[in-house]
């Protein structure tokens, strides 16, 4: 197949929205491992961030690369359901086509509200124009005091609300998303359908679990403030 009738067959589309889907998975992984270090205090969690500013160049490459696979993923996303929008529904029994709209309407509400709550979480911790005091909180060491920002931002509980709510929604995204990356591959059948959606489920609230930690453990004060 072409390259260009490749991107404008609907699988072609599927297998980018999959691809992109697994590297924002793996940034989500490393982002959750890196922000586990708040639990070994902050002498590591501010070394950790520092290393990564040191990185100059190859952070600001990793970022632009970050960017440019999220909006791949969303452009192709709305290509895929624009396509899918248009189909005639007469084509599908009912039952299919309710439930392919409803798993559809779910993705994207879910979708809307972890690009909302990245937008705001950029604005609150990298760009820190929610709290600009942010960007003045320096360690013993010199380094930015990225510790004391989480503590602060979470002992707020609009905040910690705002972030369990948000991750929640991730964890349903990331549910419906693993779950079905499996079947665009063509690695699924009938019967390994179920245990794909059961390994998308079980991977996607471990990262909620994993990520409503952090906010969790700062407002019921379990970590040194
Ligand atoms: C609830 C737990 C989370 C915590 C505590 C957290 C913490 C942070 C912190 C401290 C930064 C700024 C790092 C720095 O500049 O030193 C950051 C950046 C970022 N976070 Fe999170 N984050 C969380 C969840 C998430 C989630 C769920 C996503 C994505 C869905 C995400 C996406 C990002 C992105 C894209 C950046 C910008 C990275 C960069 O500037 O290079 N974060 N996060």
């Amino acid at each position: 197949m072409e390259k260009s009738s490749f991107l404008n067959s609907s699988i072609g589309r599927k297998w980018i929205v999959a691809v992109t889907g697994i590297l924002l998975i793996g940034f989500i992984l490393i982002h959750l491992l890196g922000n586990l270090s708040i639990f070994l205090g902050p002498e590591i969690m501010n070394a950790y961030a520092a290393r990564l500013h040191q990185l100059g160049i190859l952070l600001w490459i990793a970022r632009i690369g970050l960017l440019a696979v999220a909006g791949l993923h969303i452009f192709f996303t709305m290509a895929l359901w624009r396509e899918n929008h248009q189909a005639s529904p007469q084509k599908y029994a009912v039952k299919q086509s309710l439930e392919t709209t409803l798993y559809a309407r779910s993705m994207r509400l879910s979708g809307l509200v972890v690009l909302g709550f990245v937008l705001f979480h950029l604005a609150q911790f990298t760009w820190k124009w929610v709290t600009p005091e942010y960007k003045e909180w320096i360690d013993s060491l010199g380094q930015h005091d990225v510790y004391r920002m989480l503590v602060a931002a979470f002992g707020n509980p609009w905040v910690t609300g705002f972030y369990l709510i948000s991750v929640a929604f991730l964890a349903m995204h990331l549910s419906h998303g693993i779950g079905s990356l499996f079947q665009t591959f063509g690695l699924s059948n009938k019967k390994l359908r179920l245990r794909f959606q059961y390994a998308g489920l079980i991977a996607a609230w471990a990262f909620f679990l994993g990520y409503a930690s952090i906010p969790a453990a700062v407002f019921l004060k379990l970590l040194p403030h």
